[in-house]
């Protein structure tokens, strides 16, 4: 996005992955490096945009201009978006939420030797922070998920936009050696009335052409 597409905006990301705590030394996450969510961050800034990205925990360091608040776990993603999203205009969610978290944390290290404790470790799901904000009925951002699917890309990513009553949906295939923790990608956009490739390229293009896109459905 070039310099002033999103001056006057005020655009809200998620970046990175979740970590759902089992006891103080052990948690679940997954491969997301926080890379796309950060490169969008910074294409959003330098297109003039007032930036605030919640980020679960990744060793990048801040871009330029943007407003980072830290959180841990998806709960805590989620309360500082529902705080956020209403002075919004725009919400992004390009963090890798953890979709199930430990029914309960440990308070001491959970031992080896304990039984059914780690082994047979209860689940529960963790509230969806994208369709949250998709379902606000009060000053509602433009709301745009991702998609990361290993097969049926297209399909499964147009349910998502469906589901979660999204205006827009990047969708990406991840696997061993795409998507997570690296510098390129591939994204298609959908919406409800089509789709459009955006091609393979480094994340800060792909950042560019996403907000662009976004730039225009909201003038
Ligand atoms: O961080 P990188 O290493 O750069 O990798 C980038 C990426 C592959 C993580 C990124 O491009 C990406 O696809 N992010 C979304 C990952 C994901 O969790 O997708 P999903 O299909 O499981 O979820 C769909 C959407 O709902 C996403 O926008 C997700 O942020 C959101 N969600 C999901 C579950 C949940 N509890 N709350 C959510 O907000």
């Amino acid at each position: 996005g070039g310099p002033g597409l999103l001056a006057g905006k005020t655009v809200l990301i998620t970046a990175g992955p979740t970590r759902e705590a089992v006891d103080p030394v052990r948690y679940l996450s997954n491969r997301s490096s926080g890379r796309m969510g950060f490169a969008i961050a910074e294409a959003a800034a330098r297109a003039g945009a007032k930036v605030l990205l919640v980020s679960g925990p990744v060793s990048l360091s801040t871009p330029p201009g943007v407003e980072r608040v830290d959180v841990e776990s998806a709960r805590q993603m989620q309360e500082a978006v529902m705080t956020l999203a209403p002075n919004a205009d725009v919400f992004i969610a390009a963090a890798a939420v953890a979709d199930y978290r430990p029914a309960e944390t440990a308070e001491r290290k959970l031992k080896k030797d304990s039984g059914d404790e780690l082994a047979g470790m209860k689940l529960v799901e963790n509230p969806d922070i994208l369709a949250g904000v998709a379902a606000m009925k009060k000053d509602r951002p433009f709301t745009v998920g991702f998609a990361a699917e290993t097969n049926d890309v297209e399909a499964n990513a147009r349910k998502k936009l469906e589901k979660k009553q999204l205006d827009l949906i990047a969708a990406n295939q991840v696997g061993a050696d795409r998507g997570f923790d690296r510098d390129d990608n591939e994204l298609l956009l959908l919406d409800a009335k089509g789709s459009t490739p955006l091609g393979a390229g480094s994340k800060r293009e792909l950042a560019g052409k996403l907000l662009a896109v976004i730039a225009d459905r909201i003038q």
